[in-house]
């Protein structure tokens, strides 16, 4: 049975600068089902971290919800009080960032850190708190963990500090985690190591993730279904199998493009042309225009609606369907 966990409707976050309404989530939806991982992926810049934090209700000035709903279980969280939402952050949903030392405080140790978390949103004692932290330390694979709990965030390695973090994120057993590239800061082999964590660790507390990464070779691995992200807007989504042997919008086809392949050591990687338009004022037409390949004077008239291409799978240009990844 299908259960819709999370649901974005239509979300617009704007911030209000001197210079003008930055429009970095711009009506957005989209939907996580119960042990579902979704993927989103987009360039640096295409508002995915602002989404990330839109879920989270962590925008701060000049930053707004401007419009839209985020619905967890049938709630809307944009309803709740700031209490009602510390009550769910951490508890029900939580959050991994790119880099675990600005989220990690220096001057505690990580395992009073991540029992302060078991303190705040479970009644248990110190005692009871630190027994089950030192259990999550060692479920996501660190060895020695009594030891590893009274040590200090600098005293770890990058991976180390990003598996406490995942480990604090689990305290509460979260029905939905939002991994914001969390292995982007990482080398590639304990990004391995980290993503096989991930996997390992949903299956067990059969979790949903949304998954934020600027890679699609970390999307197909690890989801079930990706948001393809452009300035703002979705302008592919669908099942990880159908976009990648289907890609319908051009931008997805440029990010496949430029996706490093085994056998092209020697050649250069391809990337797109130009670079995703700042977000203030962008004109009421595709905001891909100016990359675009196969841009035509319609792309002008308006930003498109998403066709259906099938199944769940929609892109928003005008030629969706008619062109592949070449
Ligand atoms: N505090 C802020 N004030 C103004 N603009 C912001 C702020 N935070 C993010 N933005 C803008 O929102 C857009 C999306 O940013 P972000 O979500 O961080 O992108 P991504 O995570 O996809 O790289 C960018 O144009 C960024 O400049
Ligand atoms: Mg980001």
């Amino acid at each position: 049975m299908k259960e819709e966990l999370l649901q974005v409707r239509n979300l617009c976050t704007y911030f209000y600068t001197d210079t003008g309404v930055v429009k970095a989530v711009n009506d957005v939806s989209f939907m996580v089902e119960r042990g579902q991982t979704v993927g989103i992926v987009g360039e640096s810049g295409c508002g995915k971290s602002v989404m990330a934090m839109s879920i989270m209700r962590l925008i701060q000035n000049p930053g707004k919800i401007a419009a839209g709903q985020v619905l967890f279980k049938g709630r809307d969280l944009a309803g709740l009080t700031d209490k009602q939402i510390r009550r769910i952050n951490g508890d029900r949903i939580s959050m991994i960032f790119q880099e675990p030392m600005t989220s990690l405080n220096p001057v505690f140790t990580v395992g009073n850190q991540i029992a302060e978390v078991l303190l705040l949103h479970r009644n248990m004692s110190k005692r009871q708190a630190r027994e089950r932290t030192v259990e999550l330390i060692t479920t996501v694979g660190i060895p020695r963990a009594q030891g590893v709990f009274d040590s200090y965030p600098h005293e770890l390695s990058g991976g180390m500090r990003q598996r406490i973090m995942i480990a604090m994120a689990l305290a509460c057993e979260p029905e939905l985690l939002i991994a914001d590239e969390p292995t982007t800061a990482l080398d590639v082999t304990i990004q391995a190591q980290i993503l096989e964590l991930l996997g390992e660790i949903k299956k067990q507390y059969h979790m949903s993730i949304i998954l934020i990464t600027h890679d699609l070779g970390v999307i197909a691995e690890m989801a079930d279904y990706v948001i393809v992200m452009y300035a703002g807007k979705v302008v592919e989504r669908g099942s990880v199998k159908d976009v990648f042997m289907n890609p319908s919008h051009p931008y997805t086809c440029g990010l496949l493009k430029s996706k490093p392949q085994l056998d092209m050591e020697n050649e250069r990687l391809y990337t797109i042309p130009g670079q995703v338009p700042g977000l203030i004022e962008l004109p009421d037409a595709c905001h891909f225009y100016d990359r675009c390949e196969i841009r035509s004077s319609n792309c002008k008239k308006g930003f498109p609606g998403e066709s259906l291409i099938e199944g769940s799978h929609f892109a928003a240009c005008i030629k969706a369907g008619r062109h592949k990844n070449e």
